[in-house]
């Protein structure tokens, strides 16, 4: 059953429709942010069933990392930024994935290593490509990924079918 500082974080998730497109319903995290009761409830709550189960954070561009950052310094690990294709300086490993329109890619430096534990952190799952990617990029240097945690899963779409297994704390 949820607490009570994680049903009041969920209350300050907002909706706001047709963003950034007609037809979309953008959540946005900001009230939830700034709330010092809900946002440590969210990081110790995507925390939880990983506890002493991983040895870094692979925070996943742009909005995870404003929880990677959290969870890690909460759970006394380190962090690894995965990034949007382009942004790190030193030649990375690279995953490129399918979007409605087009692709993507995402890169992490050789800071993860073989063996080592990766707790994977992000704010939404929808599709579920972003986290694949990810995975297959922990993959690809020998990490192996112990758990995804997220905020929010939007139910309406089969993220998990293509994600696999996801910690989520809400549902939309
Ligand atoms: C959003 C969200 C996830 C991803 C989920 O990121 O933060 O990373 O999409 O979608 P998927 O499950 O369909 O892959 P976005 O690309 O909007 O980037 P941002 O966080 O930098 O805004």
């Amino acid at each position: 059953p949820a607490t009570e500082p994680l049903i009041r974080a969920e209350s300050l998730i907002r909706t706001i429709p047709d963003y950034p497109e007609p037809g979309i319903l953008f959540r946005d995290i900001t009230p939830m942010l700034a709330d010092a009761a809900a946002l440590r409830a969210v990081i110790d709550a995507l925390i939880e069933p990983f506890a002493g189960q991983f040895d870094v954070v692979g925070g996943i561009e742009a909005r995870g990392f404003l929880l990677a950052g959290a969870v890690a310094t909460v759970a006394d690990v380190g962090l690894i930024p995965i990034r949007k294709a382009g942004k790190l300086p030193l030649p990375a490993a690279s995953v490129a994935y399918d979007l409605e329109y087009g692709s993507a890619a995402i890169e992490v430096h050789d800071d993860i290593t073989p063996g080592m534990r990766v707790l994977l952190v992000d704010d939404v799952l929808a599709t579920g490509g972003t986290i694949a990617a990810a995975k297959k990029l922990v993959a690809q240097l020998g990490g192996e990924v112990v758990g995804t945690a997220v905020l929010m899963e939007l139910t309406a779409l089969p993220g998990r079918n293509v994600a696999g297994e996801v910690h989520a704390l809400f549902e939309a």
